[in-house]
């Protein structure tokens, strides 16, 4: 796993937020931080491994570029998108999804094209400009600035680029009872949100399709995913 301890520099633009060692961090969120890494710590490995369906036929129908997965979890898409050429950085806050994803990698043989960074996104943002920015669901039962943060996403697509933001449209079936009301911005609401110029940015996809799924302990339901895809003209 790669440690940036560079200090001093623009949040948005740079990014200290390692602490290497699961310790306290300024740019971490305590809160944040310990729910994750409770999340990741219950089991030996919380998601299937398998890359996300959407993020697969839109990445696979692009030539292979730079890449930034926000919230990469145990880097499920990022070894399948190094696996395909692609220059992957790869985010998350929790050190334990980073440990899993950075020796997934090494195992298959990719590692040298992940980079992978501790981040919490809502304090600090990784820097440069990508050819492809995928959230797949960047989503938490902990209050976030979400609209703030899809929009740092945004700032961080390159020139012809795209956004990638996958999100589960209702609770999965194996979520949590005490959130199975809670409503979720539909992908119109998302890409209003984004504020994006209309000169400058295509939509290319604003849907909510249906899909068969396997939960974390081997359950199967229908989830409705949220999808929002935009390209930024050159
Ligand atoms: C629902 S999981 C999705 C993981 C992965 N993208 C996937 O599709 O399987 C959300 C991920 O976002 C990460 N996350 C949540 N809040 C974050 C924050 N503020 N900064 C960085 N990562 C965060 C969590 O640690 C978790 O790995």
């Amino acid at each position: 796993m790669h440690h940036d301890t560079t200090a001093g520099q623009h949040r948005h633009e740079h990014t200290p937020a390692a602490t290497g060692q699961g310790g306290r961090h300024p740019d971490v969120d305590e809160e944040t931080a310990r729910f994750w890494e409770e999340h990741y710590g219950r089991h030996e490995r919380v998601w299937s491994g398998r890359a996300n369906p959407i993020l697969v036929d839109v990445a696979g129908a692009v030539p292979a570029g730079t890449v930034l997965d926000l919230g990469c979890g145990e880097g499920g898409d990022a070894l399948w998108l190094a696996g395909r050429g692609w220059r992957v950085t790869a985010v998350d806050v929790s050190e334990t999804a980073l440990a899993r994803a950075a020796e997934e990698a090494s195992a298959a043989g990719v590692a040298s094209h992940i980079e992978f960074r501790r981040h919490d996104l809502t304090r600090t943002f990784p820097p440069g400009e990508y050819d492809l920015v995928s959230a797949q669901f960047l989503q938490s039962p902990l209050e976030f600035p979400r609209a703030e943060l899809l929009r740092s996403a945004a700032r961080a697509v390159a020139p012809g680029g795209r956004l990638l933001i996958v999100e589960h449209g209702e609770v999965p079936p194996w979520g949590r009872h005490d959130h199975a009301h809670a409503r979720f911005s539909t992908p119109q609401e998302t890409l209003a949100a984004l504020d994006l110029d209309p000169d400058r940015w295509d939509t290319e996809r604003l849907d909510a399709p249906r899909r068969q799924a396997t939960g974390p302990n081997g359950e199967t339901g229908e989830l409705v995913d949220h999808v929002v895809l935009v390209h930024r003209r050159r």
